[in-house]
């Protein structure tokens, strides 16, 4: 079933339907991956552009796999590699994209706005991949397939989403998600990034991790994205003492409680090394899923049309 949004920029351009069958269908697609040989020809003929203008590990690999996976053709460009950096601007590196009769652009950009921009200046869809403060929605729809592959809870599930939640799309997109879906999620930040009207995303708010550890079933903690922040306005060990999880506060939360993180890491700021890779972590998971829920997207975007 074809989503009923032409482009993905935001959780919100996803009806309920949307959402349970992209979810129902990665499921599906992560068998693919367990294959000895990790292809089918769904996508075959179909050009895929992965324009990545910010690093990127996961997300611009998992797009790659998961396109190659459906037999899609995936450039890549990023913007160290391309004439963005001669100074090409979005709209003039978009036109010559769309020039080429490409089906599909993926993008990543630091900017809030810029997938939307995007979408405007080209007629093929686009999928946002991560656009700086704004949102990442497939990171949400990963995550949100990861907890449902581990706790069968059709309702009262409790997450604490932690961190800098203001300038942090993956927050405002899982959060929109998982309220959607029916959990009650509380964001956990210091004052300085709990945005006024933050309850309007479907979340309560507290400033406290500790206040809140006993009683949800997840704790998904958000990279402290270093390079958004001036020096004197952060101190890593203050925070670290506050918020990090580690194995001492682990032991406070309720019993089997489900640690999870976008990556990349900061090891000893929110997460302690022992908490990121023990037990309790669903770190790698989401990084598997991420190739499932990509599958699921680009062929619920491009798989139903016929030459
Ligand atoms: N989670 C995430 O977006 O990671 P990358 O920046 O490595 O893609």
């Amino acid at each position: 079933m074809p989503l009923s949004s032409h482009d993905l920029i935001s959780i919100a351009d996803l009806s309920d339907g949307d959402i349970s069958s992209l979810l129902e269908s990665a499921a599906t697609y992560a068998d693919v991956s367990e294959r000895v040989i990790k292809k089918v020809p769904a996508l075959r003929g179909r050009t895929i552009i992965n324009l990545f203008l910010e690093p990127s590990t996961r997300t611009r690999t998992s797009f790659e796999i998961a396109g190659k996976r459906l037999s899609a053709d995936v450039i890549n460009l990023s913007g160290a590699g391309s004439s963005f950096k001669k100074g090409e601007s979005l709209k003039d590196t978009a036109k010559t994209i769309e020039a080429m009769q490409v089906d599909a652009v993926v993008v990543r950009h630091w900017a809030a706005g810029a997938a939307h921009k995007l979408a405007e200046y080209i007629e093929p869809p686009v999928i946002n991949a991560g656009d700086g403060a704004h949102e990442h929605p497939t990171q949400a729809l990963l995550d949100a397939l990861t907890i449902q592959n581990r706790l069968k809870k059709k309702s009262g599930l409790m997450v604490a989403v932690v961190g800098d939640i203001l300038p942090s799309g993956v927050a405002r997109s899982l959060i929109m998600l998982l309220g959607r879906l029916g959990a009650e999620v509380t964001a956990v930040a210091p004052p300085m990034w709990s945005p006024k009207g933050l309850e309007a995303l479907g979340c309560s708010i507290s400033y406290s991790l500790d206040d809140v550890l006993d009683s949800v079933d997840v704790v998904y903690l958000l990279r402290i994205q270093r390079e958004r922040l001036s020096d004197h306005m952060f101190s890593e060990r203050e925070y670290a003492r506050t918020y990090c999880l580690n194995r001492e506060r682990l032991n406070r939360a309720k019993p089997g409680c489900l640690v999870m993180h976008p990556g990349p890491m900061n090891r000893g700021i929110e997460i302690s090394a022992d908490v990121a890779d023990g037990e309790n972590s669903l770190i790698t998971e989401q990084v598997s899923n991420g190739v499932a829920v990509r599958m699921a997207v680009f062929y619920q975007i491009l798989g139903d049309v016929v030459s």
